[in-house]
């Protein structure tokens, strides 16, 4: 057994009145620290970072709360299509689906394709027959998708327009995203991050959650992030990378990384969003330009924090 280990996990950023309006504070709470406990076993048994990150990112989609797997967000025909990435910072090898319906576990894909396949991201119908080969689990589109999705898909058809996720006329917007960054006993990093996108989006819309770079990034000489927040934003900033080129070529921590980050998407795009962070020594940061952020976190195998602040 190890406790030379860290982890963190998102359940999305936002205003807190919206976070709220998904379900209570003891339900996020109960679920950050269930999650979190279960990912502690894995690396505390020496499991892999990419293990441990691949665990959380499964049980954060599949609890109805958060905006990925069961309980993911609708598209403009009241679908459910969802995108994910997983990367390994010790060889930066990667794996990402986009655009994909039905898999149970979209992460779980974006593990094979990383690990089966000789590509980084697959789409669409390519990637569902991939899944085929490999027998991953499908399930039919109730199962993904609740009653609050789709009270919320309505409105915004009838507002006529995109939302990002749990949007309304107030300024602050909760964006439903989940992931999660490891460093395990052996000082390896990864990362994973997993989404339904944003409600009622259109044409293949695709965020950057999929993206390495933009919504998840890892490597084992500088640090593991995944983001949460308006993907075109952290698109057009590669916000992800960004932070781990503050650790690399400037020298910075994990705090120091993701307050330089955050401030970045803020100064060059007014982005609204969050990231959590793991240097290569273990230390864990949050940043966040939106009120408010779910999240949780074991910072060398000390105690779990969990925070919906
Ligand atoms: N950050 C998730 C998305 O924009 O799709």
């Amino acid at each position: 057994m190890s406790d030379n280990f860290s982890l963190m996990i998102h359940g999305g950023s936002g205003a807190l009145a919206h976070i709220r309006r998904e379900g209570s504070e003891a339900d996020f709470m109960e679920s950050l620290h269930r999650i979190l406990e279960g990912g502690r076993e894995v690396l505390a048994k020496n499991g892999s970072a990419l293990d441990a990150v691949e665990y959380c990112a499964i049980a954060l989609e599949n609890d109805r709360l958060y905006n990925a797997g069961h309980g993911s967000v609708l598209n403009e025909y009241g679908e459910v299509e969802m995108d994910a990435a997983i990367m390994d910072g010790q060889d930066l090898a990667a794996g990402a689906v986009a655009g994909i319906t039905n898999i149970k576990n979209p992460i779980g894909l974006a593990r094979r394709v990383l690990a089966k396949s000789e590509h980084v991201m697959l789409i669409g119908k390519g990637a569902m027959e991939f899944a085929k080969l490999w027998d991953v689990e499908v399930m039919t589109d109730d199962y993904f998708v609740v009653d609050a999705r789709i009270r919320q898909w309505r409105e915004a058809q009838k507002a006529g327009g995109m939302m990002l996720d749990h949007e309304d006329a107030e300024p602050q917007h909760k964006f439903g995203t989940i992931g999660a960054v490891a460093r395990d006993a052996q000082g390896h990093l990864a990362a994973a991050t997993s989404t339904g996108g944003i409600v009622n989006k259109r044409w293949g819309r695709v965020g950057d959650s999929p993206i390495v770079g933009a919504g998840v990034f890892a490597d084992n000489t500088t640090c593991a992030v995944s983001a949460t927040g308006y993907g075109e934003q952290f698109q057009r900033t590669v916000l992800c990378k960004m932070i781990s080129d503050f650790i690399y070529f400037k020298g910075m921590d994990a705090g120091e990384a993701a307050t330089a980050g955050i401030e970045y998407l803020v100064e060059k795009v007014q982005g609204l969003g969050g990231v959590i962070v793991i240097d290569r020594h273990g230390r864990c940061a949050t940043g966040h330009s939106t009120s408010g952020m779910i999240y949780g976190l074991i910072e060398r195998g000390g105690e779990s924090i969990c925070r919906l602040s």
